[in-house]
């Protein structure tokens, strides 16, 4: 890129090729991601601009981008956002850039939220555990307007960017966040959700140093690592659930599919779940553990047995 005038056309043509001869993945889509982000367009816009000359101050804006990128920081942080679940988020280097497949939460959660019947002045309740951006408790939020959701991390970051995504999507006020490990925001407090989601760190230690650049040296450790073996928090949440859960209520966990095994082992060895089920993702493998909490009848009838 040293040529004194460069217009658009040319610009992604040289760029691709810098890109793919880096090892970026994408290279043709990621020149034109970056470039319609710095010009604050569309790439179908670009395309109607081939011919059209970039200024200086431009170019180097653009320069700026490329090599962020070619330094391996993933698209999402340089843009600045990610879509889910067809709504788009803001994210930035306190948060996990949410999957797609994380989607399939959002699926089966609401494929049960029919189940919940509370009444009075009682509403339906849901928790997202490490919420990150916010992805899972907005989207449910958006979907079940009716119902009450709570969000926590332990990341204060994390919850500013979840905070600000609530507002921007109009549910800043039907979401609460709290900050802090686990359930531990809610052990002062007598409250029972009918439905917990977690997408949880699940990344085994041994494994971490394999992990992609854009993933090891760019997500926040503390959003994916989750000690040997992986099972940290899954282990602790299907534990721990049991206490902040209504008695018919449903917890699902994200995870790798390798895990899912142990994590249903350890929801059998409970005694407090029933209809302990594994759904698989769009790719046919185990990705989300389902359980369901006991009613009192059936718990204390297992106690007495
Ligand atoms: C895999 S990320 C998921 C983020 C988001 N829910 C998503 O699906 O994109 C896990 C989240 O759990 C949070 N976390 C890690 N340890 C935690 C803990 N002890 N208590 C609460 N949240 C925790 C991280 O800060 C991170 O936001």
């Amino acid at each position: 890129m040293t040529r004194a005038s460069w217009n658009i056309g040319d610009l992604l043509k040289v760029t691709t090729s810098y890109l793919k001869e880096k090892g970026i993945e994408s290279p043709r889509l990621t020149a034109e991601v970056l470039l319609a982000d710095l010009l604050e367009t569309d790439r179908v816009t670009l395309y109607l601009q081939f011919e059209k000359p970039l200024t200086k101050k431009e170019l180097s804006g653009y320069r700026n981008l490329v090599s962020r990128r070619v330094r391996r920081e993933p698209l999402q942080y340089i843009t600045g956002v990610q879509e889910f679940w067809s709504m788009t988020f803001q994210v930035d280097s306190r948060v996990l850039i949410p999957r797609p497949e994380t989607e399939l939460l959002v699926e089966q959660a609401l494929a049960r939220a029919g189940e919940c019947d509370s009444e009075g002045d009682t509403r339906c309740r849901l928790l997202d555990l490490g919420t990150g951006s916010g992805v899972l408790a907005i989207c449910l939020a958006k979907e079940l307007p009716k119902w009450e959701v709570w969000a926590t991390d332990v990341s204060p970051g994390g919850l500013e960017v979840a905070r600000m995504n609530a507002e921007k999507h109009g549910v800043g006020d039907q979401i609460r966040f709290r900050q802090g490990d686990l359930f531990q925001p809610f052990r002062s407090e007598k409250i029972l959700f009918h439905l917990i989601v977690s997408n949880p760190p699940y990344v085994a230690a041994e494994e971490y140093g394999s992990l992609p650049p854009e993933v090891r040296e760019y997500e926040p450790r503390a959003a994916l690592a989750a000690g040997k073996g992986g099972m940290d928090f899954i282990a602790q949440i299907l534990r721990d659930a049991r206490d902040f859960l209504a008695p018919g209520g449903r917890l699902l966990v994200e995870m790798s599919p390798e895990q899912t095994d142990e994590a249903m082992k350890i929801a059998h060895g409970t005694y407090c779940y029933g209809e302990i089920e594994r759904v698989r993702d769009y790719s046919g493998r185990y990705r989300v553990l389902c359980v369901r909490k006991l009613s009192e009848d059936s718990l204390l009838g297992d106690r007495e047995s």
